[in-house]
């Protein structure tokens, strides 16, 4: 199989994970990206299942419009029982790497309210040690410089994603040759500098599940 295929089949995975869970007054998180686009289609073949979606980004929720599945602001939305989304990294404690199509803060936001985080990832995505893959950073623009040097200090090389605004009206910087041993204390340490949104470790709150899509079928790992 290739990429595309396992990405299908992690997807095809998660509903069939959720599936007898749904009722009708059922509220999913939809995550944003590639694989999270698979599970969007996925999804819409039972959405007459549960009541609709909170969505990670714009291009997630036009994705599930399109496809007929309401989308609700979060903020109308009391409970959300399944958060389903891709990754960048995943190690075996299933601590995250988000953020590549830098929506990590409305993914972050959205995983912090559901009571079950899905990830879905080709084999690919998952890694021994966080950090290969640059860590985003979502920055309040008049802060990028700040910022920066403050994660110089932390020993991060990062990199403004030029050109790219995000849907909050922010700027990214891509830090990379980040040492992650301990990738609590480093989602907190960088969350706490002045200016930063926040940062794609979703170690605090990792995910509770990951389907990984492997060429020996979609393995569990919990
Ligand atoms: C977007 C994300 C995505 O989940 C991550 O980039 C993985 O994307 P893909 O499924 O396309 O590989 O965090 O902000």
């Amino acid at each position: 199989m290739n990429q595309d295929e396992l990405k299908q089949a992690v997807a095809l995975a998660a509903l069939e994970t959720i599936r007898p869970k749904l009722e009708r007054e059922s509220i999913i998180g939809i995550g944003t990206g590639s694989t999270a686009n698979c599970f969007i289609d996925a999804l819409a073949q039972v959405k007459q299942l549960f009541d609709g979606a909170v969505a990670s980004s714009e291009a997630s929720a036009e994705r599930l419009k399109s496809h007929g599945i309401p989308v609700y602001d979060l903020n109308s939305v009391n409970e959300i029982q399944f958060y389903i989304d891709g990754a960048d990294e995943s190690n075996e404690r299933l601590e995250l790497i988000k953020g590549g199509g830098g929506a990590l803060t409305r993914e972050k936001i959205v995983a912090a309210v559901a009571d079950q985080f899905i990830c879905i990832a080709d084999e690919s995505k998952l890694v021994p040690l966080l950090g290969t893959f640059p860590l985003p950073v979502e920055v309040i623009p008049m802060a990028r410089s700040y910022v920066a040097r403050e994660l110089v200090k932390l020993g991060g090389d990062p990199v403004y994603r030029s050109g790219f605004v995000t849907d909050n009206g922010n700027l990214i910087l891509d830090v990379h040759n980040l040492q992650i041993n301990v990738a609590t204390t480093l989602e907190e340490q960088i969350n706490n500098i002045t200016g930063v949104v926040t940062n794609g470790l979703f170690a605090v709150r990792p995910a509770n599940l990951l389907l990984l899509g492997t060429q020996q079928g979609v393995k569990e790992y919990r």
